[in-house]
């Protein structure tokens, strides 16, 4: 026989069972996060033209809505409200009777185990659709910081489980860490939108949450997509002012991103697969072009890889559903 100086890889791929045996990561439901957009109104599944499959949804509809998610094993969703009023304040997103704040209250009282995650911004409220208060024609930073730290306490009181604080101003986790504790709710965790770069990713959700900037763009408090180093620094930051999970924002174009993160800090890393990516897939999909499971788990199975331990996707109830039959 003649020796060979060469290692044989491909003994560890012979069959299904030796790879299921050396496989590294692994997608479960328990990753999963659904995003919802809840509307005022009554009777409305209001498809997103830009989004297949995703709609807007009212609230006599939602408790349904999340009793599919549990059936399927999804343990938590991230909400948006869509307010029918608008204003320069943002008033809807701090108001005891705002769409959200009922949201969560209908989902705590109907489905209690499913974990409620309140994305804590204003720019589906005010009339600019900026994230913050414009004052000069700029978005103030501390002044804006007040009023995030109001709307997270009003869904901490609705019942939120988790607040997920997604508007960028420098300083937010600690003020509405702060400001939680101060209130009451020390056991309130903050899912820190940590690293949120000025992405055209989130073209779509705009459409969805009715959300996209009047004048201007985001680009003074977003985090511009050619740098690594600030990644670094911003979630350092959150760290110190006591965020409890890390999420970076889009994932695809970021999974250096989120494996830089996951190596730096001790914290459960979340990956969102945002709207532009879910858009893309399925705009490929639908014309018969990948084959969408496949792509999907690949892609998902790759965050995972990448560093992040849970997923915020718009695929969450479709991947659900491949999980349960092959298993
Ligand atoms: C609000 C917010 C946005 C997303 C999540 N929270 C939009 C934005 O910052 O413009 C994007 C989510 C997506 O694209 O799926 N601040
Ligand atoms: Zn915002």
């Amino acid at each position: 026989m003649e020796e060979i100086d060469f290692k044989r890889h491909r003994r560890l791929r012979k069959n299904a069972f030796m790879r299921d045996l050396v496989r590294e990561n692994h997608l479960s439901t328990d990753d999963l996060i659904y995003p919802l957009f809840v509307v005022e109104g009554e009777k409305i599944r209001n498809p997103v033209p830009s989004m297949p499959g995703i709609e807007q949804i009212s609230l006599d509809y939602l408790a349904d809505e999340i009793r599919e998610l549990q059936t399927l094993g999804i343990k938590a969703v991230l909400l948006f409200g869509i307010p029918n009023e608008k204003d320069h304040v943002g008033s809807g997103a701090y108001d005891e009777n705002g769409i959200v704040q009922k949201a969560i209250q209908l989902i705590k009282s109907e489905v209690p185990e499913m974990l409620v995650i309140a994305d804590t911004c204003l720019c589906e409220y005010t009339d600019h659709g900026h994230c913050g208060l414009i004052i000069d024609g700029e978005v103030a930073n501390d002044p804006s910081l007040q009023l995030h730290v109001k709307t997270a306490i009003s869904q901490a009181k609705a019942g939120a489980d988790i607040i997920a604080p997604s508007n960028m101003m420098d300083g937010f986790v600690k003020a509405i860490r702060k400001g939680l504790d101060n209130n009451g709710f020390s056991y309130v965790p903050i899912m820190s939108y940590a690293v949120k770069y000025a992405s055209a990713f989130y073209g779509p959700f705009r459409d969805a949450a009715d959300s996209a900037p009047q004048f201007g763009d985001r680009k003074t408090y977003q985090m511009d997509p050619a740098n690594r180093l600030e990644a670094l620094r911003e979630a350092e930051a959150d760290v110190e002012e006591g965020a409890d999970f890390l999420i970076v924002k889009p994932g695809m174009p970021y999974m250096d991103i989120i494996r830089d993160v996951k190596n730096a800090f001790h914290l459960p890393i979340v990956a969102y697969n945002v709207s532009g990516e879910y858009s893309m897939v399925k705009a490929a999909a639908l014309n018969g072009w990948i084959d969408e499971k496949q792509i999907v788990m690949e892609l998902l199975t790759g965050f995972k890889r990448a560093g992040a331990d849970l997923i915020i996707t718009y695929f969450a109830k479709d991947v659900a559903k491949w999980l349960n039959e092959s298993s």
